[in-house]
């Protein structure tokens, strides 16, 4: 049988490569964004009570109303301000679907979308596949700083929407207040969509604060927050997110997201809605992540590989350009084969493969594992 791919370029996720790669040689998984160990007996508790008490039905199509209930109390607790539950906030299958259905409700052909680069690898298939033309704006290593008059620059009558991700994957940096009062500033008085990608919201380190788009009016008007509840819950096998916006542009969303998922798990939108009453479940998350990114980072100071430390997320970059002139992807491989630890190579998230000589490790492991990594790549 013939077809003609409708992506024709598009490589196989990198997070499959380096996973399956660290797997066949037994290294130390540092690779793909997940925990090495398990979320809470609590909320496990909670799920199984919830399938046990008959949440086993297909849930509301737009999530279950506990569920939306307790999200819309948590932004207004965190950012002092409200979404209504009933018609503003949608779970989704983790925060992939809602990035997929925000862009496929409003790309069209030709529609162009501002990515910046490095970028979380679904975006620029999602936009493409709707007809759409990614327009990246490249980030440069070390701070990962955005150059608003080129995002100026780029934008034009065909600029549908913009997609943002703070705090930033790979790079750990965050969008300042000042970034968000640019960006805002950019699309005033333009139809221009913002995709936030907020999915490391509770991980933010140093008492920093983080800029969500809810927290500036004219943004939140034109904005779709999207969140994972799998990320913050340490379940990211569990797909399990959400995104929020005004009602007229969640009343679209709703009119995909009703014919392509319906509606997502219900006995873990339960037990997370039930287990969400006690905001330390994820208000504790940034402590007990700073403490594992400095047990990595304690081991790797001294070592050849310069860093400037994370500020969000559970990623940490490492130059390696003391260490080899190799390019990151076959240092990276290199490392998982010689080594035994494995990590990803950013270029692939880059305008055309731009090779930052970074790797990104993912400290979202058990302190066991944290160590043993950090002694291997501090003897590099
Ligand atoms: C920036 C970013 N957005 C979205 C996701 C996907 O989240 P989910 O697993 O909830 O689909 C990831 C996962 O690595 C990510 O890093």
């Amino acid at each position: 049988m013939q077809h003609q791919s409708k992506l024709p370029n598009i490589e196989t996720t990198i997070f499959a490569v380096m996973s399956g790669l660290a797997n066949k040689y037994g290294a130390l998984n540092l690779s793909q964004g997940y925990p090495n160990f398990d979320g809470d007996q609590k909320l496990f508790d909670l799920v199984t009570k919830a399938m046990n008490s008959g949440y086993n039905q297909y849930a509301h199509m737009y999530g279950s109303p506990d569920l939306r209930n307790a999200i819309a109390k948590k932004i207004e607790l965190i950012y002092n301000t409200s979404y209504n539950p009933e018609t503003e906030i949608n779970v989704t299958v983790g925060a992939t679907q809602a990035i997929y259905t925000i862009i496929s409700t409003f790309i069209r052909q030709d529609d162009e979308v501002i990515v910046f680069r490095p970028a979380y690898d679904s975006y620029i298939p999602s936009i493409k596949i709707n007809g759409g033309i990614p327009i990246s704006v490249q980030l440069h290593a070390p701070y990962f700083k955005v150059d608003w008059e080129e995002v100026k620059q780029k934008i034009n009558s065909k600029t549908k929407m913009i997609i943002i991700n703070t705090p930033h994957n790979p790079s750990g940096t965050m969008f300042s207040k000042d970034d968000m009062l640019q960006l805002q500033e950019l699309t005033k008085n333009t139809n221009i969509i913002v995709l936030s990608d907020e999915v490391y919201e509770h991980i933010i380190f140093d008492g920093e604060k983080h800029q969500s788009a809810c927290l500036f009016p004219d943004l939140k008007a034109r904005s779709f927050v999207v969140s994972s509840l799998g990320k913050t819950f340490h379940n990211t096998g569990w797909k399990i997110g959400y995104c929020c916006a005004p009602k007229d542009l969640m009343d679209e969303f709703k009119k995909l997201h009703q014919f392509t998922v319906f509606s997502v798990n219900h006995p873990t939108q339960k037990g997370i809605a039930d287990y969400m009453q006690e905001p330390n479940t994820y208000l504790e998350l940034s402590g007990f992540f700073q403490k594992k990114r400095d047990l990595f980072l304690d081991n790797i100071k001294g070592s050849l590989f310069k860093f400037i430390p994370s500020k969000g997320t559970y990623f940490q970059l490492l130059n390696y350009s003391e260490i080899t002139n190799e390019n990151d992807f076959d240092f990276a491989k290199r490392l998982i084969v010689e080594h035994g630890v494995a990590s990803i190579p950013p270029s692939v998230f880059n305008e055309n493969k731009l090779d930052q000589k970074v790797l990104r490790f993912c400290f979202a492991k058990t302190d066991d594992t944290l160590i043993k990594a950090g002694d291997i790549l501090s003897k590099l």
